[in-house]
């Protein structure tokens, strides 16, 4: 394998549930989001919109969202706290969203991963949200209205900040690859 700083940065990147609470500097939050903007689309058609949530009012207004939304019926109290922490800590929330058309799915993934990659080249490690934030906002329309463009569908949302206290150990990959 050639180890250049690009594979650096792909094998660098790792999930966080937890990150620090140090702010992303704008010109580091720039580079992450022209990452995005340059992953490739079905026809060219860059469908996508970012939801960059990173003011102290967008932050706590998300939070407040989420922490309206009810606890899943008998989630044990640890869960429960983690539950409870909107954000995880982090200082940037980025979702994106796009119509329906085309292959808007593949397009607003590849423009996460390119966001995920192009982050971890500068330190900065992200967490993917699955349900959560669709769950907030199908919770809170009012809030979907201030975050999301009307008829947009959420197809990915995660956190990005400095990797917090965990310890990620790689581990092995498991997938299979098959050369023909
Ligand atoms: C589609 C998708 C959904 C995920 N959902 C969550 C999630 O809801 N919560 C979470 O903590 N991590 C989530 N993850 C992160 C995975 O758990 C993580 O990518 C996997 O364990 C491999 O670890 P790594 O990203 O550090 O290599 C998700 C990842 C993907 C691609």
């Amino acid at each position: 394998m050639i180890n250049n700083e690009t594979m650096q940065s792909i094998l660098a990147r790792r999930s966080y549930k937890v990150f620090d609470s140090r702010p992303i500097d704008d010109e580091a939050l720039e580079t992450i989001v022209t990452a995005g903007l340059y992953a490739p689309t079905g026809m060219n058609r860059q469908p996508w919109h970012f939801t960059v949530i990173r003011s102290k009012e967008g932050l706590e207004r998300f939070a407040e969202a989420r922490r309206s939304l009810p606890l899943p019926p008998g989630m044990p109290p640890q869960a429960a706290a983690a539950f409870g922490d909107p954000m995880r800590n982090a200082p940037v929330m980025i979702i994106v969203s796009a119509n329906e058309e085309g292959t808007a799915y593949e397009d607003c993934c590849l423009a996460m991963e390119n966001m995920f990659i192009a982050a971890a080249s500068l330190g900065i490690m992200s967490g993917w949200d699955h349900a959560t934030v669709r769950d907030v906002f199908e919770h809170d329309p009012e809030a979907r209205a201030e975050f999301i463009p009307e008829g947009n569908k959420i197809y990915a949302a995660a956190f990005f900040g400095y990797p917090g206290p965990e310890v990620k150990d790689r581990g092995e990959r498991k997938g299979t690859v098959e050369y023909k």
